[in-house]
Formats: structure tokens, sequence, C-alpha cells
């Protein structure tokens, strides 16, 4: 039977305790992680959210009454004990922070008891994932999340402390309002006042800051609430957390300071010493080094252009897509030419899973000869100098993309990246930051026709890229950043376009006729009509910069409630149907069911 707490004051949590309080008398209250019954004697571990302590209970000191109730202590009972606490009788636990102390028991109360749980309560658990998400509330009570949580916890805490050091105000933006333009699809809400009508729930708070710096506030941040219908991936979710801010009155380096002062402050709480300042690199030297704008520095392993080697040689594969304006880079896996083919052919599948048409490659054996799947087609000169160019020597495996940039960089990027995987080359203890700067202002959306904005409508271009936004849009470079740590995408931001000159100029690159862009903007533009601050801002992603922090491999272990592959969470089974009259009372119906748009997303 659960008893009350009347009467009864914790005194400390379990893994407060330390031999300095060898002989006090204190009050514990948890969970039971197990209980061992040795005739006589009764071991329970007693958890919290600091840690275990292990509790004695002994017959003669606690009654015979309570020794039996304490005997039929089960995994998960929630208990108090008053005891005093006392050196280990039995050997010391070097695993436990309290390995070298009990509580030795002189009352308990049972507050509450527990049916078998689905899993145990345990740290790095073998339990499948559905099971745990399904039973949130129990998977959160193992230590592993309850440490991430709490160092989300404190990393909110450090972030608002320094932003507040820094003059930035803490300030609230609507989730009901109208669509954002970060690209995604918007979630929408519909409203029963306006049938017919819908709220897009926020993808990033960004009109809004722009408006606050409108009306002066000059420093603006909030850790807030986004969403993005998208699909998910481990770095993704639905919805999720950033961290975002937004300055008057400042250029590309005033951000970027205030901001690797904060990366220092927050990445120092789990020990990591980042050292300042941070490297900075241009978006196109990023893509011909690395094949990424969010590149992966822990490594090298970097790609190499060979356009220039191998223009005019007898493999029609390469010269095709030179002559087609594209380009022929490589990777030297050092030491791997001794790879098997059926490993090789994998490699060639999982570049044709990024769009390649194929993977060329050359293997140096160690007599000098070569195999590969077209050195037949070059002549012996042509492969030499190919070889050289790649610093091929003998054990190397090298390997080719031909096609258009776009194509190459992202194959050979993300090649770059599952050949380090393979060969176990990351050194994981290393945090390696970077800014990637100088983003291309527009992308040249092939479906649709026209250039779209690469981060929204009101990035600023680079200055002296602005006389070829009509001539030559794609190569205008923006004053966007982003922040990249170990090959994940913090953040981003950007130097906002002030002037409505330029805005005008940017949206007839985008091709936006004044009257879409009021129709879409026009609250914002309007309010550019009456004096605004040169500004910019960035948002990082919260649950990214958690991840990072605790080495997860994916956001949804930092997440207290996070959703699945197909956006539903397993707990509460959101999304859910509703019922008719809620339906009739927004003005709405259904029409498809459920099975028939899972069979649309699967084609
Ligand atoms: P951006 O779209 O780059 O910029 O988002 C900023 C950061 O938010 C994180 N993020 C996500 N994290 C988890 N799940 C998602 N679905 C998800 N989408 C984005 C990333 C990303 O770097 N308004 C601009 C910022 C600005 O210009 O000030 C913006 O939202 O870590
Ligand atoms: P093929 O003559 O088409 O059999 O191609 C010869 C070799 O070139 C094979 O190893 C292909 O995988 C490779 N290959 C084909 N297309 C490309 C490409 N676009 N880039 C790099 N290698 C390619």
């Amino acid at each position: 039977m659960a008893e009350s707490m009347k009467g009864l004051h914790r005194t400390c949590r379990c893994a407060e305790l330390t031999e300095n309080n060898i002989g006090d008398t204190v009050t514990v209250m948890g969970w039971v992680q197990k209980n061992r019954n040795k005739g006589g004697l009764c071991f329970v571990d007693l958890r919290d959210r600091t840690g275990l302590l292990q509790i004695l209970f002994e017959e003669d000191k606690i009654g015979t009454e309570n020794f039996e109730r304490a005997g039929h202590l089960r995994a998960e009972f929630v208990i108090a004990v008053t005891g005093e606490v006392a050196k280990r009788g039995g050997a010391v636990n070097e695993d436990l922070k309290t390995g070298s102390i009990e509580v030795i028991a002189r009352d308990l109360r049972i507050l509450s008891e527990s049916e078998t749980p689905p899993f145990p309560i345990e740290e790095n658990s073998k339990t499948k994932d559905e099971v745990r998400l399904k039973h949130r509330y129990l998977d959160l009570r193992r230590p592993d999340l309850q440490r991430n949580l709490m160092l989300r916890s404190k990393v909110c805490m450090e972030v608002r402390a320094f932003l507040a050091e820094e003059g930035f105000l803490e300030i609230e933006t609507p989730m009901l309002t109208k669509s954002t333009p970060e690209g995604a699809r918007d979630y929408l809400v519909p409203s029963r006042v306006h049938p017919g009508s819908f709220y897009a729930l926020p993808q990033s708070p960004q009109l809004f800051k722009q408006l606050l710096m409108c009306s002066g506030y000059d420093r603006y941040f909030q850790i807030a609430r986004c969403f993005r219908d998208e699909d998910l991936r481990a770095d993704r979710q639905p919805e999720f957390t950033q961290i975002d801010m937004e300055l008057s009155f400042v250029d590309i380096d005033d951000v970027i300071d205030v901001n690797e002062r904060l990366l220092k402050k927050v990445f120092s709480i789990v020990g990591v010493d980042v050292e300042l300042p941070l490297q900075r690199m241009p978006w196109i030297e990023a893509m011909n080094r690395y094949g990424s704008d969010k590149p992966d520095t822990r490594f090298g392993m970097e790609l190499v252009d060979v356009t220039d080697v191998v223009k005019g040689c007898g493999f029609g594969v390469f010269t095709g897509a030179i002559e087609a304006g594209g380009s022929v880079r490589g990777l030297n896996a050092k030491g791997q030419g001794d790879m098997p083919r059926k490993k090789i052919d994998k490699l060639v599948d999982f570049a044709k899973d990024f769009g390649a048409k194929g993977l060329a490659y050359l293997c140096v054996n160690e007599d000098g000869t070569y195999k590969s799947s077209f050195a037949k087609f070059m002549s012996e000169d042509e492969l030499k100098n190919l070889v050289d160019a790649m610093g091929g020597e003998p054990g190397d495996l090298l390997v080719f993309a031909a096609d258009k940039n776009k194509v190459v960089w992202d194959v050979l990027g993300n090649l770059r990246l599952e050949l380090a995987r393979q060969m176990e080359i990351i050194d994981e203890s290393k945090f390696n930051f970077l800014w990637v700067t100088e983003f291309p202002l527009l992308e040249y959306n092939e479906d649709l026709g026209r250039y779209q904005a690469m981060h929204h409508p009101f990035t600023m271009p680079m200055e002296e890229d602005l006389p070829f936004l009509e001539s030559d849009p794609g190569r205008v470079r923006a004053e966007a950043y982003d922040i990249v740590l170990n090959g994940t995408e913090l953040g981003g931001g950007s130097i906002r376009i002030h002037r409505d000159d330029i805005q005008e100029r940017m949206f007839d690159a985008l091709g936006f006729t004044k009257e879409r862009a009021y129709e879409q903007f026009g609250f914002l533009l309007n309010a550019f009509k009456y004096g605004v601050p040169p500004h910019a801002g960035l948002a990082y992603g919260l649950d990214r910069i958690i991840m990072l922090m605790v080495g997860a491999d994916s956001i949804r272990d930092v997440i207290a409630f996070p959703k699945v592959k197909d956006a539903s969470c397993l707990m509460t089974e959101a999304p859910g149907t509703v019922d008719t009259e809620q339906l009739d009372e927004l003005g709405l119906a259904i029409t498809v069911s459920e099975e028939s748009v899972k069979e649309e997303n699967a084609e």
C-alpha cells in the first residue's frame, strides 16, 4: 500500500552523499534499482536523477516487520528511507560515485509500488527503440537520458546568462502565425473563427525578429520552438529548438565575435576548450576541398580536381563530362588499394545513391601496376600523370567521379565520409568548429525554372557582387554564414537586407512580382519604410548542439519527447483523428485516407 509523505522531508538526493557525510542521519527518496536479499541483510540500490545509493536493511536495526517489507521491494518501487550514512561494510564499488558508502536504514516508507516494467531501467539500453519510445516516461528514467536532459537545461541557463550579459533581450514571438520563408513545408492550424483559413506554425522566428530590430529592441534572443514538415533524419525532427538571435548595427565580424564567445562558454560546460578565433572558409573552398558546405575537418582525404589532368585523355566518361561543362575529381583512400572487389562495388553503389552515373577506381599495386575500371582507356603517360596528381602511392585506392560540379561534390563529399568511417581515421575526441561564409545568394531550381534564395529572400548580397545580381545571378555571393562542428551544421544566419532598392532587386531576381512580395511579406516590407537599422542574426539548432556535446547519434536522445521517422509520437500516438463535430466546427472535411497517403509517399 502506498504511504504518504506526511511529516517526511528529503534531506538530499542519493548521489549527493559522500564520505564526508559519514555519521549523518539522512532521508533519501527515489526508485528501487535492485534488491538483493542475503539472509538477515537486504541491499537496495536506490536511484534518483543524481545516481545510485546503496541502502542496507538489517533486521535488528529496522525491526522484523520493516525488514520483511524491505525484502518485498521490487524494481521501480518508490521509497523513502531514513538512516545513517556509513562506510560500506562490503567491497567498495569503484564504478559508483557513492561506491564507498551506504545508508543503514532506520525507517522505510513505500511511497508507491510498481508493476514489472517492460524493460530494465539501465544505461545503454539494448531494448528496441519502439518499445522504449512507447514508454518514454520509463525510458527517460535511464541515467544516460537524464544526463542529456540535465545538460540541456544547463546549456539553456548558460546561454540565457551569457546573452543577457551581452545586452540581449529575451522576447517571445507567436506560434500561431503566417508562413515563414525557411523553405520547408508548414504545419497548418485551422482557424475556427475564419473557416477555410489557416495559421502556420513558425519554421523559425525569422520575420518577427527582424521586426523587433525595426522596433528598436537592438538585441533579441529566444530559445524558440520551430516546426518544419520535412523528412526526418538523425539530426532532424519536425519540431525542434533554436537558440535564435538578431542584432542591430553590426557587421559580420560583430556577429561572429559574440557567437564565438558564446560557443566557447557553452562547450566549456563539457570540458571542451574551444580555441578562438575559429577557422573561416568560403563556401567555394569548402565545396572544392571537401565536397560539402558542412565539412568534417577532423581528417584530410580532400577532393582533388583532376579536370585539367584528364582533359583530352582516352577515357570517354571523363572527357564527356568535361565537354558538358562538368569536372572530374577524385579521392585518395590511402592504403586501401587491397580493398576486395565486392567492397569496391559497394562504394560504387553508394556513389550511385548520391546521383553518380558510376565511380571510376584505380588501385596502385605494390609492383607499380594498376587494378582499375578504366586504365585500359588511358595511355601509360596519362595514367601516370593522373596518379601523380592524386598523390597516389603503391597501396592506395583512387576513386573518381565525373559529372556536373554539383553531382561530383555531393558524391565525393559523401564518399569521403563513408571511406573515413570505414578506415576509422576520424579522431572522435576532436571538436572542429568552422565558419562557412560567402554562400551563393541564389540557387537555380531546375524544376521551377528560376532562381531561389539559398537562405531566405532577406539575405544581403555581398557588396562587390551586387553589380551581377541581374546579369549573372548565379555568381552573386551572400553575406551569410553557417557554423559547422565535425561535419554537422550547428547554425546559420546572415546580414539582412535593410535597403529597399536592394530588396526590390532581390525580389526581381527571384521572379517575385511586387504584388506577390507584399502579399507574403507585406508587414515586413511596410515596417522597413519607417526607419530600419542595419541588422543581422543567427540561429543554432539547440538539439544538435547537445547531441554533439554528449556524442549521441541522434537528436532523439536529447529531446524529452521526440517523434519517430514518420513524424508520429509512439507514446501519445499523435497525430490522431478527431471527431466529426470538431471538423464541422472548423469547416473541414477529410477526403483522403491515411493508407492512400502512405502509399503515395512510399512510391
Ligand atoms: P536554418 O534554417 O539554417 O536558419 O536553421 C538554423 C538551425 O536550426 C537547426 N535545424 C534543425 N534542427 C533539428 N531539426 C530540424 N528539422 C532542423 N532544421 C534546422 C540547424 C540549423 O543550422 N532563420 C534562420 C536563421 C537566421 O538567418 O537567423 C534559420 O532558421 O542546426
Ligand atoms: P563504363 O565504360 O560505362 O563501364 O565505365 C567504366 C568505368 O567508369 C566504371 O567503373 C564506371 O563505374 C565508371 N563510370 C561511369 N560513369 C562515371 C562517371 N560519371 N564518373 C566516374 N566514373 C564513371
